[in-house]
């Protein structure tokens, strides 16, 4: 089934928390969406739909420090959809419409294999400091003005994850 992706819209957060959900196989992460949005941290929130039905999402939320720049936490396929391009088309239509609303950086912590084929790097990201600082995290920046090297400062919802 083809499918698309919107922005979210007034009563999407259960079915984006049952996708989240599914995807992790645990709770946590739909818990930290829910968090975020109750906090109004969450700056894009896109979802994937096929007929009618949310099959992915992905959250850019604001960080604290550096200015103008944004955490890509989490992205979720339902699982009898992965590998389609979903999560793909997700990260894509993500970092392009933070381009578009003049953000400076995307943050990510995940699988370099996977994140620098959207752009991201360990390189981009080493200069800023951070709790999640290490092999996984990473940077994409959206503009050539370089960002002053602040710390890298999540939202509140993500110290509640553990
Ligand atoms: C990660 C995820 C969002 C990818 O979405 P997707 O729609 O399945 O991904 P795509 O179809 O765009 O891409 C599939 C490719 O990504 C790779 N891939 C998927 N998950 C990966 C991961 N965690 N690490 C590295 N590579 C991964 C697949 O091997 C595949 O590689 P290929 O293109 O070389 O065949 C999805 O698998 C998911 O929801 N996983 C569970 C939750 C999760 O781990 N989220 C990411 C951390 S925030």
């Amino acid at each position: 089934m083809k499918w698309h992706i919107r922005q979210e819209r007034d009563g999407d957060a259960p079915a984006i928390h049952a996708v989240v959900r599914a995807a992790f196989g645990q709770r946590d992460e739909a818990g930290l969406v829910d968090a975020l949005r109750l906090a109004g941290d969450l700056t894009l929130s896109l979802v994937a739909e096929a007929d009618g039905e949310i099959i992915g999402h992905i959250a850019l939320s604001r960080l604290k420090s550096p200015k103008n720049a944004l955490a890509l936490a989490p992205v979720s396929v339902a699982p009898d959809r992965q590998g389609e391009g979903i999560g793909a088309a997700l990260i894509r239509k993500s970092t392009e419409e933070a381009r578009r609303r003049g953000e400076a950086l995307i943050f990510v912590l995940g699988d370099p294999a996977y994140y620098t084929r959207f752009g991201f790097s360990v390189e981009t990201a080493a200069p800023y400091e951070c709790i999640y600082a290490g092999d996984y995290f990473m940077a994409l920046e959206l503009t050539a003005e370089k960002a002053d090297p602040a710390e890298v400062i999540y939202a509140d919802a993500f110290g509640e994850l553990g």
